[in-house]
């Protein structure tokens, strides 16, 4: 696919099939954020690929899923994803590398879309409970955790008719979307003020 297109069509994923990742896959997402720009290419970022299934339900316990339409988008148990990366920063490298996290974060979404795979960056997150469950020195500042898993659900962008982009769900279960149009964020050689 066109990344372009990738980049369009790819939305956070709530709701996943069981279907197992191939833990080379999981390697390679990896592989996409290693390659994403970092500020002054200071590199603080390590990944820990969490694919057992003992761990991901010890790691679930720690997500927030959908604020806006809480509860309807926490996945139930058939729903959960199958595995997750979870991004930490060395904090004895770079003090804050949250700006480099978010490139990272980004390759992995569109790795994982151009896959097939669904995915959902959680930055709500219990990050003290997450370092325990996974044994991460405290040096280590927990990011985000990535969801992965095949999709189960088919969510929708729309432009937002209104300055209110909450997502929602339609009468048939279908999270919409809603983004800034084109024309209220994009300015030519000068801003022009509204
Ligand atoms: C920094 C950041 C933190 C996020 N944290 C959460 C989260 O904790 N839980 C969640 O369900 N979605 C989370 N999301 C996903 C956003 O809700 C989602 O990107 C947004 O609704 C737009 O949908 P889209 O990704 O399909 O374009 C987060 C996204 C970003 C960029």
């Amino acid at each position: 696919m066109d990344i372009i297109d990738l980049i369009k069509s790819r939305r956070s994923i709530r709701r996943f099939s069981q279907e197992k990742l191939d833990r080379n896959l999981l390697i390679e997402f990896v592989e996409a954020a290693r390659c994403a720009p970092a500020g002054a290419n200071i590199q603080s970022l390590e990944y820990i690929i969490v694919d057992e299934p003992q761990i991901c339900e010890k790691l679930f316990a720690c997500l927030a899923w959908a604020g806006h339409v809480k509860p309807k988008r926490n996945p139930a148990p058939g729903q959960r994803p199958v595995a997750y990366i979870v991004v930490l920063a060395d904090m004895d490298i770079k003090k804050n590398a949250a700006v480099d996290a978010a490139a990272a974060i980004e390759n992995i979404l569109l790795a994982a879309a151009g896959k097939g795979v669904g995915s959902c960056w959680l930055g709500l997150i219990d990050r003290e409970k997450i370092s325990q469950i996974l044994n991460i020195a405290p040096k280590y500042y927990v990011d985000s955790v990535v969801a992965l898993g095949k999709p189960a659900e088919k969510p929708v962008m729309e432009d937002a008719k209104t300055e209110d982009t909450k997502y929602y769900l339609d009468e048939k279960d279908v999270l919409h979307v809603p983004k800034r149009p084109l024309k209220n964020i994009l300015h030519f050689n000068r801003f022009n003020g509204k």
